[in-house]
């Protein structure tokens, strides 16, 4: 017999049909054992009463957690038991078969409710049944649902799903790199990539034009709510179109996201509004202002644009860095200063900001070699250092490089802020803890001394 799912039950009224699933709470009533039980769709509720015998002594052995099969007929409940609270409150099984499939311990927090207040390291340690609970499904339902959208909203407008190497070289987006030893190299690493900047980039150079990618990207730093060491971004690359457009796509994107997903959200103002980022720190002395009318009302979405960033920015050491990423463009009118006073140049960069938090960046990037070298000499670096680090891009520039600019908004945090989540581990599958660990796994963890040997590494400590 073909199983039925839980949320195909109430169209079986009156029909025998099996349920596969969980035991998501047992109850005894006298002698009757109502079991409710979840698959992943629903709960239904099933009842073992004494006069089936057989059914009975297995049905008394049920705990929670359980992995039964079941089948009986769905039978319409008596009209003072229904619960209008679940979508199969007027209905329940009249179990005739019964199959325990496998058994569990008792699992060490419980399940069957939201799982906020039980101890995350518990919780990251068995995260697989923590994303058995309600608020969990749900929030990687959600975030497959927003993946979709996002997929098929590009994909629609014409952009092509690349998918970029994981296994790469340094790409500087201003965080540490994870290093990864090669065996065939020895002495030689791959690095994981920051985001996958400079391979769009040169997607552009292939005559792409228009790209997308729901990318993994890795960075070795400090972590904080919304920071993991890998997380997803919808990364997006878009050849002779002016930043302008390339927001506004994006712009239509959440918009038609939050209409379709997240009806009961309102958008603050449409068009969303666009502030300078000196017109931002003047204003609300942040680049990240939170614009709600309410600030802690989390359906109310107030998205703004953040423009003209500073190109550079000055360390402690007063050594000058990129402010996003050194291959984005200064704005035009600035070009004279780049010399002179390169700290007064603006760039041609964005972020995006919901209720105070900055979901995305982008830019529109240089494509000119001289001008990318310029400011690679400017950032510090020599004639050799540009070649060993940027000598591709820079060929790759001499080839005829469109005018191109991208975005990147971080998916975590956009699915966070959209569940009324406090920090991005509540929406990702298997997240770090802050201290990098995944304690499922067991990750990161020592290897022997022969795979050490394989990759020529020597352990000094
Ligand atoms: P940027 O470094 O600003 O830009 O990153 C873009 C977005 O990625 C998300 N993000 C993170 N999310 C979770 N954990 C992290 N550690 C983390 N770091 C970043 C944020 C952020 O806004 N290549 C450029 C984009 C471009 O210019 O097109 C880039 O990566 O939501």
């Amino acid at each position: 017999m073909r199983r039925t799912l839980i949320s195909e039950t109430t169209q079986k009224i009156g029909e025998t049909v099996k349920v596969c699933g969980w035991v998501h709470v047992r109850r005894d009533h006298g002698k009757i054992i109502f079991i409710d039980l979840r698959d992943r769709t629903e709960i239904l509720q099933c009842v073992i009463v004494p006069s089936n015998k057989e059914v009975y002594e297995i049905g008394k052995k049920l705990r929670g957690e359980f992995v039964v099969e079941m089948r009986g007929e769905i039978k319409k409940r008596p009209e003072k038991t229904v619960n209008p609270n679940i979508p199969t409150g007027e209905i329940e099984l009249e179990v005739k078969e019964l199959k325990i499939l496998n058994e569990a311990k008792t699992p060490p927090f419980e399940i069957n409710r939201d799982t906020k207040e039980v101890d995350e390291e518990i919780r990251l340690k068995y995260r697989y049944l923590d994303l058995r609970s309600e608020r969990m499904k749900k929030n990687l339902e959600m975030r497959a649902k927003v993946v979709k959208f996002i997929r098929d909203f590009y994909t629609n407008k014409g952009f092509l799903e690349v998918e970029t190497p994981i296994l790469t070289k340094g790409t500087p987006e201003g965080a540490r790199e994870f290093v990864i030893p090669s065996r065939l190299h020895p002495g030689k690493f791959y690095v994981l990539p920051q985001s996958p900047q400079q391979f769009k980039q040169l997607l552009m150079v292939a005559g792409v034009e228009k790209y997308f990618q729901i990318a993994k990207c890795f960075r070795d730093e400090d972590q904080r709510g919304d920071r993991q060491p890998e997380f997803t971004q919808l990364d997006v690359e878009m050849s002779f179109f002016d930043e302008k457009e390339i927001r506004g796509i994006f712009e239509e994107c959440l918009i038609g996201l939050v209409e379709k997903l997240f009806s009961e959200k309102k958008i603050a103002q449409i068009p969303f509004p666009v502030l300078s980022y000196e017109g931002a720190m003047e204003k609300h002395g942040t680049d990240k202002p939170d614009l709600r009318k309410d600030k802690n009302n989390p359906d109310e979405l107030a998205f703004c644009w953040i423009m003209n960033f500073p190109l550079f920015e000055r360390d402690k050491d007063s050594q000058l860095g990129s402010t996003h990423h050194p291959f984005t463009a200064p704005v035009d009118e600035d070009l004279g200063l780049l010399e002179k006073k390169p700290e007064n140049v603006r760039a041609q960069a964005y972020d995006i900001v919901l209720n105070g938090v900055e979901i995305g960046g982008g830019s529109i990037r240089i494509h000119k070699k001289e001008l990318q070298r310029k400011i690679f000499e400017i950032l510090g670096l020599d004639e050799k250092t540009i070649q060993e680090r940027f000598g591709h891009i820079l060929e790759a520039f001499e080839f005829g490089a469109p005018p191109h600019g991208g975005i990147a908004p971080g998916i975590d945090r956009l699915v966070m802020l959209l569940m009324n989540e406090p920090n991005i581990r509540e929406v990702m599958a298997f997240p770090k803890t802050g201290e990098a660990e995944d304690l499922m796994m067991g990750a990161p963890s020592e290897i022997d001394d022969k795979q050490l040997k394989e990759v020529r590494i020597k352990r000094i400590f």
